[in-house]
């Protein structure tokens, strides 16, 4: 469904508090709570993986989105899976020849899969994973380059994202990057539905404020 699900991006809030954090989301009025795995590769930052989202996932029941920004998905499925991961999105810059394999490994690992894109990469690149016999269910179209919150949105993007409502009327489409007050209703008129927003609620004096504005503009 295109229902709107509001998603803060954890890696804006305070780890050394992430239990307490992901509560005062869930709280405000957040669907899911977005996690960045960067592993020092594919992008050049290092946050979390699997452990964190064990731990995590012992305080929490929220849907963890978790997007991995890494170059072999493949050998974090299991990992991801064990530890309570709810979504798995990967790339699909690396992700050429296994996707197949890939997708059917996540689904079987009982996660819902989810491809993402770089900004520089055509979103042609994604359709057949959208169309394939066992399809992915959320399509990710990077709003900044990956690697780091606090960046400017990228209005560019929002042609992809139109392209992909057009053919795919039920698809979850998810923005990542950039995405507040101020660039919403470009990303909502595009025809996204899943908002990932980091440092635009984290760093709003009033989170919740920020979550049910993204929410009522999706819903428009
Ligand atoms: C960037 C990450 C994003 C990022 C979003 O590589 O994928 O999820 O944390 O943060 P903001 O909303 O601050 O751009
Ligand atoms: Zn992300």
């Amino acid at each position: 469904g295109v229902s709107p699900k509001i998603a803060p991006s954890m890696v804006s809030s305070d780890f050394a508090n992430l239990a307490a954090e992901a509560k005062r989301m869930i709280d405000l009025g957040a669907n899911w709570l977005h996690m960045d795995i960067m592993v020092g590769h594919f992008v050049p930052n290092l946050t979390i993986g699997a452990p964190v989202i064990q731990s995590l996932r012992k305080h929490t029941d929220a849907y963890l989105d978790c997007h991995l920004m890494v170059t072999n998905p493949m050998d974090y499925v299991q990992h991801m899976a064990t530890a309570g991961a709810s979504g798995f999105t990967f790339h699909v810059e690396v992700a050429k020849e296994n996707w197949q394999e890939l997708v059917s490994k996540i689904k079987s690992a009982g996660m819902r899969p989810g491809v993402a894109l770089k900004p520089g990469t055509p979103v042609e690149h994604v359709y057949p994973l959208v169309e394939g016999t066992s399809p992915v269910e959320m399509v990710l179209v990077m709003t900044v380059e990956p690697g780091f919150g606090g960046q400017k949105f990228m209005p560019d993007m929002m042609d992809k994202v139109r392209a992909l409502r057009d053919k795919y009327p039920s698809l979850d489409i998810q923005v990542d990057g950039g995405l507040g007050p101020l660039a919403i209703d470009a990303a909502a008129a595009a025809g996204a539905n899943c908002i990932v927003a980091g440092s635009s609620v984290f760093g709003a004096p009033e989170p919740g404020d920020v979550i049910s504005l993204l929410r009522t503009t999706v819903e428009k």
